[in-house]
């Protein structure tokens, strides 16, 4: 992989090519900055026009913008519409039997979905939550595999104005009671059993492990999907989905929302061992979906786009569920992974489903190289027309790969850097306008005003490094964290930044030319294969192993998942090596997957009889990436309570 350096030191730059430039909706620079200029000059009013142009109102706003409650926004207040009827009913006049989704399923069959269709089967199913009781407001946790289902789950919440909290698949049952109890939802959906890489996950038993623990006393129902044939035990707050929507009508009247209502709640990490409910608006957040849609993928009505996502995922949510159905979109949706039945999965997807927009994250295309850096030759990629990043830096290796092998150098690299609690795309280059580097997201989408500062707020100048920040509030932007207003100000909008900036919680470079280079977090999050994980969340699920006395949690370069997950761990009792060592750790990373899920299992673990520790009694962490890394250690180590643990933590166990 590339140390920071090398990519600052990237020199290539890759102009849209002509017959991309001239067909593009933001088509050169001058259209871009005459944008961004009119979002400089009349900032409100640039957002006005878009939210009029993009949706559907049922009552109009007259308010674009409210920040006497500052950093509690307010967007376009007193206008009321529905997100669903915006993904749904306005396209069905004209465009009921355009293809909406085609679903591919694990085993390669796959299903044409027409927007009549889905709008159909969303309706029936907001009209089995209805007779459940669920009602505005109310939250639906959605445990589901990447199947059509969860997206009409999704869309029937939003349409009834339940807000629903998506869980990804891959989280074990304390992670999804933790979400649960927080969200303190009414009704969990899942499946009897998910499909992915020719092996079934068993997410109902799942369910049933969150719920039977107990504190989930506000879960009135559980919603099953059956999606393979295995047979899954239903209990007496089961229903299934078929039993629940036989009979109902096929089409639902939209509860109509105020602009700010509750969207969605989705949990990330922070830095603290509780994960944070990022709770979204329904206006400014579906806009800026619909928006960056449109913008950053150069949107064309005969698009075929296909975002390798999980609906677990913000990206998911944004550039699956919402962004693409809001603009009326063709898309594929995946249910299995990349490399099943072979390595050559997606680019036979790419071919079979002629798809033009291909949108995945790095680490998928880093281990794609690895396993077959030619595979992508031996088919027809010709209806490419751009390539899409997210997730994480990308390496510029990686970066030309993509773009010469995969993208046969016609294709523009859009790589954007977003986050959960920005909604949508926020860096990331206009595709007909702005020049591409290899590792940069580039420049601002317009009227996104990202900036570079200080530790004081200050701007730092061109060609430096510092703290990335959004100087201005934007419609797609968290509203609040669900339960936790306190920690949304304190964490986002920190006194240090006159409460005004967003922090985002990244470091970052700008170039000469005044490109963003992202270069990492700046709290303790890690970024394993494009999954934020909080290092705090994996201590706390250490610690709770009666084996643990203590455990800090640091991330080392990784080639494939950019970041790897090291843990360093204190036993109660003494000091284990060799085979001793190797069975614990093994046992502390099946642990650690059924505690929080897979994603967040340590990569290495290695044990000490105490970690190094200032005589304050504070784990200098610095000294453990070090470790980690395999670097020598340069720091001063005078300070250190107990210097001879640092040759302990040294040896993988
Ligand atoms: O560190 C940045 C990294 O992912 C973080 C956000 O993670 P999450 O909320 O899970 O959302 C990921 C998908 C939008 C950011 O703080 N990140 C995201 N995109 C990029 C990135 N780092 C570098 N380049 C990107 N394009």
């Amino acid at each position: 992989m590339s140390t920071i350096e090398s990519v600052l030191k990237e020199t290539r730059s890759f102009a849209p090519i002509d017959a991309f430039r001239q067909n593009a909706t933001l088509s050169g620079m001058e259209a871009y900055n005459t944008v961004c200029e009119r979002a400089n000059n009349d900032y409100e009013g640039f957002w006005a026009d878009l939210a009029r142009e993009l949706l559907s109102w049922h009552k109009p706003f007259t308010r674009t913008f409210d920040g006497s409650n500052a950093p509690f926004f307010k967007w376009f207040d007193d206008g009321l519409l529905n997100v669903s009827y915006n993904c749904l009913d306005r396209h069905l006049d004209q465009h009921g039997d355009k293809t909406a989704i085609i679903f591919e399923s694990d085993d390669g069959q796959s299903t044409p979905i027409s927007y009549r269709s889905l709008y159909e089967q969303v309706c029936q199913f907001a009209n089995g939550l209805k007779k459940l009781g669920v009602e505005k407001g109310d939250r639906v946790v959605i445990y589901m595999p990447m199947t059509v289902q969860a997206v009409i789950a999704m869309q029937a919440c939003a349409r009834i104005g339940a807000i629903h909290s998506v869980v990804f698949g891959g989280f074990s049952a304390g992670a999804l009671r933790d979400r649960i109890i927080d969200a303190g939802a009414k009704i969990v959906i899942t499946a009897n059993e998910g499909m992915r890489g020719g092996k079934t996950v068993p997410l109902k038993a799942t369910v049933d492990e969150a719920l039977d623990a107990g504190g989930c006393d506000s879960v009135e129902k559980v919603i099953v999907q059956k999606r393979t044939a295995g047979n899954t035990p239903m209990g007496a707050r089961d229903i299934g989905w078929d039993e629940l929507t036989a009979g109902l009508p096929l089409d639902c009247e939209p509860t109509w929302v105020e602009a700010d209502h509750p969207l969605f709640i989705l949990y990330t990490s922070g830095s603290t061992g509780k994960p944070k409910g990022i709770q979204h608006s329904s206006a400014g957040y579906l806009l800026g979906a619909a928006n960056s849609f449109r913008w950053a993928f150069d949107y064309k009505p005969d698009d075929v786009f296909w975002c390798t996502a999980d609906v677990g995922w913000i990206t998911g949510h944004t550039y699956i569920c919402y962004g693409p159905l809001a603009m009326g979109a063709t898309q594929v949706v995946f249910e299995g992974v990349p490399t099943y039945p072979d390595a050559s999965r997606f680019w036979s997807m790419i071919e079979r489903h002629k798809v033009t927009t291909f949108y995945t994250a790095p680490t998928a295309i880093r281990s794609l190289i690895k396993l077959g850096a030619d595979l992508p030759k031996q088919f027809d990629l010709s209806s490419l027309r751009l390539l899409g990043t997210v997730g994480e830096p990308i390496n510029p290796e990686a970066w030309m790969w993509y773009y010469e092998v995969v993208g046969g150098g016609r294709c523009p690299i859009v790589d954007t850097w977003w986050q959960t609690e920005t909604g949508s795309a926020m860096i990331a280059p206009m595709p007909g306008a702005v020049a591409t580097k290899p590792g940069s997201c580039t420049l601002p989408l317009p009227g996104i005003m990202a900036d570079i500062v200080d530790e004081s707020g200050a701007p730092v100048e061109l060609g430096n490094g510092g703290f990335l920040v959004i100087k201005r509030p934007f419609p797609s932007l968290v509203r609040t964290i669900w339960n936790d207003a306190d920690r949304f100000r304190k964490t986002y909008f920190p006194d240090e930044f006159n409460g005004q900036y967003y922090l985002a919680g990244d470091s970052a470079h700008r170039d000469e030319d005044g490109y963003f280079w992202i270069m990492g977090r700046i709290d303790d999050v890690l970024n394993v294969s494009g999954h934020r994980l909080g290092t705090m969340e994996i201590e706390s699920a250490l610690v709770a192993n009666p084996l643990v006395a203590e455990a800090a949690v640091v991330g080392k370069p990784h080639e494939v998942k950019g970041e790897a997950v090291v843990a360093f761990v204190v036993l109660k009792g003494p000091r284990p090596t060799g085979e001793e060592a190797r069975k614990i750790a093994a046992e502390l990373k099946s642990w650690v997957a059924h505690e929080i899920g897979k994603i967040a299992q340590p990569d290495d673990i290695r044990f000490g009889e105490n970690l190094p520790k200032t005589r304050s009694g504070k784990i200098m962490r610095r000294l453990l990436r070090s470790i980690a890394k395999g670097e020598e250690i340069t720091q001063d180590t005078s300070t250190l309570e107990n210097p001879q643990i640092l040759d302990q933590l040294q040896e993988p166990a």
